[in-house]
């Protein structure tokens, strides 16, 4: 009997890990096909005494911007926007993360890359893509001249994500992630300046060029950054590519990226940068 039970819990565990299902998130198990007693609203809110130093956590999306938003503009530095998303709670993806995810490369750099949001890797470094399709990244920027290890800012990348917090499992970021999360990394951009900007997949091409075509719609053609929610009057030439965890599944498309590197590397010439 107890063999029996010790069997089933074994073809469970199989069954979740063969379905990507590899994380915990909590102590014990919650049936969520119940529903909750939910309190009053004036009841999910933190007494005053514990909001001293995070927003609160339990504000709805719209709120939720608009404090993203201040804190964002408030941000006079890359220290003070680090400090203002590591503050920030409104976002529930933070409490299931280990290390908030800002950026890697030289924050010099006439080139930034945003990507989507952290995978297990990069939650576990704190720097964003280290982990498999980091590497092929950084390959196909080394065919370009371009390293994030790099001091010469004519050579250098700097890179960020949509997100700084993983979302569970690895899921696809909500569009509420999103749009709540827009205003951190437009003031991200805007504090770097880069002269070009690349946008890794679909979730950072739609994210900032406001736009709900697919990636293949998007990519292979250079485009204008204006900030959509974010004051500024700052426009920069961006190039939408696909993500290298796609290349990674469907290597045929490498081509394609490969085309948007060329094309990235005559707009570099073009301003006068790289031109090695
Ligand atoms: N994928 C992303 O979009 N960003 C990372 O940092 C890692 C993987």
């Amino acid at each position: 009997m107890a063999n029996s039970q010790a069997n089933l819990a074994l073809q469970a565990l199989e069954w979740y890990v063969e379905n990507g299902v590899d994380e915990v998130l909590s102590d014990a198990p919650v049936n969520r096909t119940v529903m909750p007693d939910l309190p009053k609203r004036e009841e999910t809110r933190p007494a005053a005494a514990n909001v001293q130093t995070n927003t609160p956590e339990f504000l709805g999306a719209a709120e939720a911007k608009v404090e993203a938003l201040k804190l964002a503009q408030g941000a006079k530095t890359l220290e003070e926007l680090a400090d203002a998303i590591r503050t920030f709670d409104a976002l529930s993806i933070k409490k299931t993360a280990t290390n908030m995810v800002f950026s890697d490369g030289n924050p010099q750099a006439k080139v930034m890359l945003v990507g989507e949001a952290p995978g297990a890797d990069e939650d576990r470094q704190g720097k964003p893509f280290v982990g498999a399709s980091g590497q092929l990244l950084d390959v196909i920027l080394s065919h370009i001249g371009l390293s994030r290890t790099e001091e010469n800012p004519d050579k250098a990348i700097y890179i960020s994500n949509i997100l700084n917090w993983r979302p569970p499992g690895n899921r696809t970021p909500s569009p509420a992630e999103i749009e709540i999360s827009q205003a951190f990394i437009e003031r991200h951009i805007e504090l770097i300046q880069p002269k070009v900007l690349i946008l890794c997949g679909g979730v950072s091409a739609k994210a900032l060029l406001g736009k709900s075509e697919g990636i293949t719609k998007l990519r292979g053609q250079f485009q204008t950054f204006k900030p959509l929610v974010l004051p500024s009057d700052i426009n920069i030439p961006c190039i939408a590519t696909y993500h290298p965890a796609y290349l990674l599944r469907t290597p045929a498309q490498k081509g394609k990226v490969w085309a948007d590197m060329l094309l990235l590397k005559e707009k570099l010439q073009e301003l006068g940068i790289n031109e090695g």
